[in-house]
C-alpha cells in the first residue's frame, strides 16, 4: 500500500505523518515514512538545491527536472523495494506536488509535466492520496509561525499558492477514486482522527 499526503504549505502533512506511522505500527503494520524531495542521500542533496533561498533565479523547468531527478532515485532505491516487501509506504508529497506546483503554480504545460512525472516514477502511482485542503492564507500563516522551515518553495506570491490549491482540487475531480480530501482547517486532533479513519478504511478494503 502506497499512501501519499498532499496539500499546500502549512496544511499539516509533516506534523501528522509521525503520529499516523505510530498508530499503524501499533496495529501491527510495517510502515515506512518518507518525504519528497528527499529520502535518499542523492535526493536530499537535490532537496538542498531546491530549497536554498539563494537560488531565487531558478527557472521553472530546472525546478521541475530537479524534482524528477530526486524522485526517480527515491522510487527505485526506497519506495519500490519497500512495497515489494509488503510494507506500507507513507510519503510526505509525491508526483502530484509536481503537477500542482510546477504545472498549475508555475503554469508549465500540464501534458509535458505529466510525461516527465511518468518517466521519473516509471509509472508508480499511489493507492491512496489524501489532500489536506485549506485556505492558502491560513496555511501560510501557520507556516510563518514555524520559521525554521521557511524555504524557497514557501517564498512565492500568494496567487501562486491559490493556483496550486485550485490545481489540487482539479486533480481530485479528474481521479476521484484515488483521492480523498480532508479539511485541514479543522483542529489538528480532528484532522488526525479523520486521517486515521480514512487510512484504516482503505486498508480494510484492500485486505
Ligand atoms: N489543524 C491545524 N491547526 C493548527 N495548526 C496546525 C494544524 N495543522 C498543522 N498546524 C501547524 O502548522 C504548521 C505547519 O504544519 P506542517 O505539518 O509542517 O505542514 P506542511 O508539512 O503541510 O507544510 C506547524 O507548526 C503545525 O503544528
Ligand atoms: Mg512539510
Amino acid at each position: 500500500m502506497f499512501i501519499t499526503l498532499e496539500g499546500p504549505e502549512g496544511s499539516g502533512k509533516t506534523s501528522h505523518i509521525p503520529h499516523l506511522v505510530e498508530y499503524l505500527r501499533e496495529k501491527g503494520y510495517v510502515v515506512f515514512p518518507t518525504r519528497e524531495p528527499g529520502g535518499t542521500s542523492i535526493s536530499e542533496q537535490i532537496r538542498d538545491i531546491l530549497h536554498d533561498l539563494k537560488n531565487a533565479e531558478m527557472h521553472a523547468r530546472t525546478e521541475t527536472l530537479l524534482y524528477q531527478a530526486a524522485r526517480s532515485q527515491i522510487v527505485e532505491q526506497v519506495i519500490k523495494p519497500r512495497l515489494a516487501k509488503g510494507e506500507i509506504v507513507i510519503s510526505d508529497r509525491y508526483y502530484d506536488s509536481t503537477i500542482a506546483y510546477q504545472g498549475y503554480g508555475h503554469q508549465q504545460n500540464l501534458e509535458e509535466v505529466r510525461a516527465l512525472v511518468k518517466y521519473a516514477t516509471a509509472g508508480l502511482t499511489p493507492d491512496l492520496t489524501i489532500l489536506l485542503d485549506l485556505d492558502v492564507e491560513v496555511g501560510l500563516k501557520r507556516k510563518k509561525q514555524n520559521e525554521s522551515e521557511w524555504n524557497r518553495m514557501d517564498d512565492h506570491e500568494v496567487n501562486f499558492y491559490r493556483r496550486v490549491r485550485a490545481g489540487y482540487l482539479e486533480m481530485v475531480k479528474q481521479e476521484p477514486k484515488r483521492w480523498i480530501v480532508v479539511n485541514s482547517e479543522q483542529k489538528w486532533d480532528d484532522v488526525q482522527e479523520e486521517l486515521k479513519r480514512v487510512i484504516v478504511g482503505k486498508l480494510k478494503v484492500e485486505g
